[in-house]
């Protein structure tokens, strides 16, 4: 297939994964869903369709979902495609354990004792992140602040109790989702994590998501973004795209702690959240 087709290709992938009625056949071609699909309560949204995504059996077709009938479902825009980023992986010849760590605890381990950038300093406890080894979701946050630095867990503090809430209004309890930071010791006085620090932390984070293998990321203010996108572009510049790392999914939204400051951004938040939901099913 040639790189337009390609991407034409995953254009409507993404189009349909947001709810749009297109088909994408194998051959690559395109057409409508049809809106009669047999099985389907009226008003009935079904989950994004598995056998759609690369890789799986083709000639099906999901049918148009209807919009405002649970989390999940918003009616949304249609939203263009975003950047795409493929990091390197871990290289089974290098003697570097973090690309090799087997589970999420073998990073927490790595992470305790972890002395590669200045904030290892002044940390009380690492926070590796936190939740479910299946998750479909996984949240990226900046860095622990102080209820975090003392109790080693991600956002449990003032904006960690937003993000929460924000979890349960999409029915997903923080338990089933997978809770982490770019960085994982606490930036002095919460100053944002400088460069070289991100460089030097983030092969945990990338391992942490190549573990989880999730539906889709939830990246919450500019530093996850830009971090997980390998990119300087403002907030506001990526939000209202569907990203990808690795062929994830990547929804960038605020930060809780920046709602926590200017309630004029849950709404786009909540829209946010609610186009990530979609991809979980
Ligand atoms: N802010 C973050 O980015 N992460 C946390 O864990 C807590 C607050
Ligand atoms: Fe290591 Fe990351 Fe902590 Fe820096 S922030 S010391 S790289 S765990």
């Amino acid at each position: 297939m040639s790189d337009g087709r390609a991407l034409a290709r995953e254009f409507l992938e993404q189009q349909r994964l947001l709810g749009g009625d297109w088909v994408v056949l194998p051959e690559g071609q395109a057409t409508h869903g049809t809106p009669d699909t047999p099985g389907l309560r009226p008003g009935s949204v079904s989950p994004p369709d598995s056998s759609l995504t690369p890789g799986a059996s083709p000639g099906q077709h999901r049918p148009p979902s209807t919009p405002g009938l649970r989390p999940g479902s918003v009616d949304a825009p249609e939203i263009p495609p975003g950047l795409s980023y493929d990091p390197p992986g871990g290289d089974l010849f290098s003697n570097d354990p973090v690309p090799q760590a087997g589970s999420l605890a073998a990073i927490a381990e790595l992470v305790a004792t972890c002395a590669k950038c200045r904030l290892c300093e002044a940390r009380r406890h690492t926070v590796p992140g936190e939740g479910a080894a299946d998750a479909r979701l996984v949240v990226v946050g900046e860095g622990p602040g102080r209820v975090e630095d003392e109790t080693g867990r991600p956002f449990v503090g003032p904006a960690g109790e937003l993000l929460t809430k924000i979890l349960a209004a999409i029915e997903l309890p923080r338990e089933r989702v997978f809770i982490c930071n770019v960085v994982k010791c606490r930036p002095p006085e919460n100053r944002v994590p400088q460069y070289d620090e991100i460089a030097a932390c983030v092969p945990y984070l990338f391992r942490q998501i190549e573990l989880v293998k999730p539906a889709v990321i939830l990246a919450m203010g500019g530093t996850a973004a830009q971090t997980l996108l390998n990119t300087k572009q403002s907030l506001g510049a990526l939000r209202n795209q569907v990203h990808r790392l690795r062929g994830i999914p990547v929804i960038v939204t605020y930060h809780p702690a920046a709602l926590l400051r200017n309630p004029n951004w849950k709404k786009p938040t909540w829209d946010d959240v609610r186009i990530a939901r979609r991809f979980i099913g």
